[in-house]
């Protein structure tokens, strides 16, 4: 993945012999989605089988189904998929080394070549390479790799997908070449004036002979410019590995950080005589971090987590990666005032990991959901006594070194917790497996169950134990734990649905909607409001912060819906169709909730106003509605119709919130993080003005909208790249003929795609919507849906046209360069 392409080895050093390359390996596969006797062999004939480029997902294809688990999406995620691809061999690769590198597949892998099994690995979040070389043909005739992937049923607790989701690569390498994930980069010592760099690079000989090489690195930074540059003889016993280990010292470096994430590239060549063997780029960061029991400092100064849980999944384009759909993610994320990310509860992709180091986005990379003891009968559990120890080692290994990697955690919500005896050990191993690859960041586990893991000796394995859910705790394990660092791994899990208002509020925590009110209220026994953990952080300075459950709604897990039937196939369907989640502060479509500006009020500086509900009552004349506004502003100020309702101050007006689904007392909690009145309805606008200072700085207005009488499009942005997978996301809005928002419009809006571009998904963010992600028309879902395009491979523009029956159509421009 990091070599470097020949063509820049011969353009630089015009050697003769194929300097190593890497090849990508994501098109032209053929794919078939059930089981097919001898689809591994090189004479299957595939001819009828469906073509396809990677990365893909055949389970979010649909359609939804009751048949299967709403837990898990309501999609064929499980059953059998084969992918084979037909390709040809340079007669150069000949006594290379030509490894298949898959970045993840989707899951429980078999892999053969030319009919060859060549191996196997079950996690479907890990990547994983097999050295093919002896398998191959490389005179010109037909080579082809086969991968069957068999998904459980009941094997994850969300949505996982299906198929070869991420990148296939392949690459040749001459035998003495950079191992796999071969570079860790580190910075020791990391001020204004100087930066040290520790480069420990491992080199392995797949040759009968002893090799000795010159290890040479260069550092470069951002703009390209060769800032250092150190060598080394090593010699590389036969059939063995060897490792280089340099320093190098950087003057005055571009320190990575959330605000200014610069990076750097250390390019690895491998020289031999005059020749290059390999070349190998490693692109990190130079940053120190530190945890005290009084909190986390990035580059010495304190940060604390404003940190989102999320999963892998993209909404209506599956686990399939696609970095724009990943970017535009963290993008909403970061403008919510995020700066920490938790991968629950596994590795993510690559890209994702690339774009948090873009971002300047801290991480904490999660290995497992599951040890031994299962959650699901399927699941990881099943392969954590075989695989368990390579999985975790090689999650570090892959990620290392990105600077935005702050904390490994060994695993979520570990059932062992309650293994009075025995779960520590389990602990203590994968803790040890993880210093044994990286001593510079410290490990955690989020923890569900107090005390059980602080007394049966599992929390004291990690050097951070995260605590789930735990808020009113958070005093009392300081008080029993004073050295011990403390934060919320997973908070809140507070539920909703955009621009969904139930009244009375605290009445509904399950509507015959099968949706949850807006009004930010409403959880399964285990959650709370967002108010409730602000407090409790206020309350406890020396917590390192909070990662809420979740930034994004995400398919699968349709808390406080879809509780487990009655049937014994142990599937979550009571409350079919709802089968995606409610935990996100943004909707599957990326369209920010409310909640979303709960956290900006909390997490921002840059002044900010909201307001709640919408203020279309039909029917309701004179009944009281409650108007929310979430903001940093100091106080607001509410009108309606023009009449001053009250000023309301930040701080000194709380509002009461009846949140009798903690299971904590108080049952109810007085916020002083949102503003509330009274109103009694009357058609027409309500504004809030907010002032900061005593000065009037900002104001939001909602109106009561007229009929639908248009679709109106925004596109996220006008220009993409014309490289066959950047998206552009058009938000579509019905609204009335003054540009309002119809609040409760589900139009049908039919789409069609013109130019370099195609239609991708569709989607509104309605978590009981049974229609198809891939069709070319979408209901809106409380007066808004979404379309993505995807561009083609050719430069042009792209035109996305919007019609709806009885609306005015509209269009958007795309261009694609
Ligand atoms: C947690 C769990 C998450 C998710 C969440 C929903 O206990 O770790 O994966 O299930 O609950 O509230």
């Amino acid at each position: 993945m990091n070599k470097l392409f020949s063509l820049l080895c011969f353009v630089a050093l015009s050697i003769s012999s194929l300097c190593a390359q890497n090849i990508n390996f994501n098109n032209s596969w053929k794919f078939y989605n059930n089981k097919a006797e001898g689809a591994e062999n090189t004479s299957f004939d595939d001819s009828k089988w469906r073509d396809l480029n990677l990365p893909h997902d055949w389970a979010i294809e649909g359609p939804f189904d009751v048949k299967y688990n709403a837990r898990a999406g309501g999609l064929p995620f499980h059953g059998t998929g084969w992918y084979r691809k037909h390709f040809k061999m340079d007669a150069n690769a000949k006594g290379k080394v030509v490894s298949l590198e898959f970045e993840g597949a989707m899951y429980n892998a078999h892999v053969w070549v030319n009919g060859q099994f060549v191996g196997k690995r079950p996690y479907g979040y890990i990547g994983f390479e097999f050295d093919v070389s002896k398998y191959l043909k490389y005179d010109g005739s037909d080579n082809v790799v086969a991968v069957r992937l068999t998904p459980e049923d009941l094997s994850s607790r969300w949505y996982p997908g299906a198929g070869l989701y991420r990148s296939v690569w392949l690459k040749i390498d001459n035998p003495v070449h950079v191992k796999q994930w071969g570079t860790f980069i580190t910075t020791p010592t990391v001020t204004s004036k100087i930066g040290v760099i520790q480069n420990e690079t491992t080199v392995v000989n797949k040759s009968n002979i002893n090799a000795t090489v010159t290890v040479k690195q260069e550092y470069f930074n951002a703009e390209n410019k060769l800032v250092a540059t150190e060598t080394e003889d090593i010699t590389v016993k036969a059939n063995g590995t060897a490792v280089s280990a340099l320093y190098t010292k950087i003057k005055n470096p571009l320190i990575w950080d959330t605000e200014t994430p610069h990076l750097y590239n250390a390019v690895t060549t491998i020289i031999s005589g005059n020749e290059v063997l390999d070349t190998y780029k490693t692109r990190f960061g130079i940053r120190s971090i530190a945890y005290t029991k009084d909190g986390f400092f990035l580059n010495n100064k304190p940060i604390r987590f404003n940190g989102v849980c999320l999963h892998h999944d993209n909404g209506a384009l599956g686990s399939a990666v696609y970095r724009r759909a990943d970017e535009r993610k963290l993008q909403i994320m970061k403008s919510m005032g995020v700066n920490a990310i938790r991968t629950s509860h596994n590795p993510p992709s690559r890209e994702f990991l690339e774009l948090c180091d873009e971002l300047g986005l801290l991480v904490q990379d999660e290995a497992f959901d599951v040890w031994k003891m299962e959650k699901v009968p399927n699941g990881y559990n099943v392969f954590f006594e075989e695989w368990g120890a390579r999985d975790i080692k090689d999650m570090v290994l892959r990620d290392r070194n990105h600077p935005s990697i702050v904390m490994w955690s060994i695993g979520n919500e570990i059932i062992e917790q309650k293994d009075k005896k025995n779960g520590w050990k389990t602990a203590k191993m994968l803790n040890d497996y993880v210093k044994e690859l990286d001593r510079t960041r410290p490990t955690s586990a989020g923890f569900n169950n107090y005390s059980g893991p602080y007394d049966n000796n599992m929390a004291q394995q990690v050097d951070i134990a995260g605590v789930n859910y735990k808020p009113t705790k958070y005093s009392e394990i300081r008080e029993n734990y004073p050295e011990m660092p403390l934060y919320g791994s997973e908070t809140s899990s507070c539920t909703s649905s955009r621009g969904v208002y139930h009244l009375p509020i605290e009445k509904y925590k399950t509507h015959e909607s099968k949706h949850v009110t807006s009004y930010d209220l409403i959880g399964p026994p285990w959650a709370y409001p967002p108010d409730v953990e602000f407090h409790f952080q206020e309350q406890n300075p020396h917590s390192m912060g909070e990662f809420i459950w979740t930034g994004f709604d995400y398919l699968g897990e349709p808390t406080p819906y879809g509780g487990k039937d009655n049937s014994t196939n142990g599937y979550w369907n009571a409350d079919w169709p709802s089968h995606s989640s409610y935990f996100g502060a943004v909707d599957l479509c990326g369209f920010p909730k409310d909640r979303f500006y709960l956290y900006q009020s909390q997490w921002t500086t840059k002044p900010m106003i909201h307001l709640l509900p919408h203020w279309n009552w039909q029917g309701m004349e004179g009944q009281t509605i409650p108007v929310y506004c979430y903001t940093n502003c100091d106080s607001a100020e509410l009108f309606v119709n023009g009449k001053s309702m009250g000023k309301r101050v930040k701080g000194k007006d709380l509002t009461e919130l009846k949140v009798d689904f903690l299971r904590y007392e108080p049952k109810t909690f007085k916020s002083k993080y949102r503003l509330s009145w009274d109103v009694p309805y009357e058609a027409g606008t309500i504004k809030v003005v907010g002032y900061k200072n005593g000065k009037q700085i900002l104001e939001k207005q909602i109106n009561t909208a007229g009929k639908p009488a248009k679709v109106s499009l925004s596109v996220d942005r006008e220009e993409i790249n014309a490289n066959g997978e950047d998206l552009a996301y058009i938000t579509v809005r019905i609204e009335d003929k003054n540009g309002n928002l119809c609040p409760n419009a589900d139009n049908l809006v039919n789409f069609s795609v013109k130019g370099a571009g195609e239609l991708l998904a569709v989607d509104n963010g309605n978590q009981t919507s049974l229609e198809s992600f891939q069709a070319s028309h979408r209901k809106a879902f409380s007066g808004m849906c979404l379309a993505i395009v995807k561009a083609s491979n050719t430069a042009g523009k792209i035109t996305l046209y919007a019609k709806s029956k009885g609306l005015k159509s509209s269009k958007v421009d795309i261009v694609s360069k």
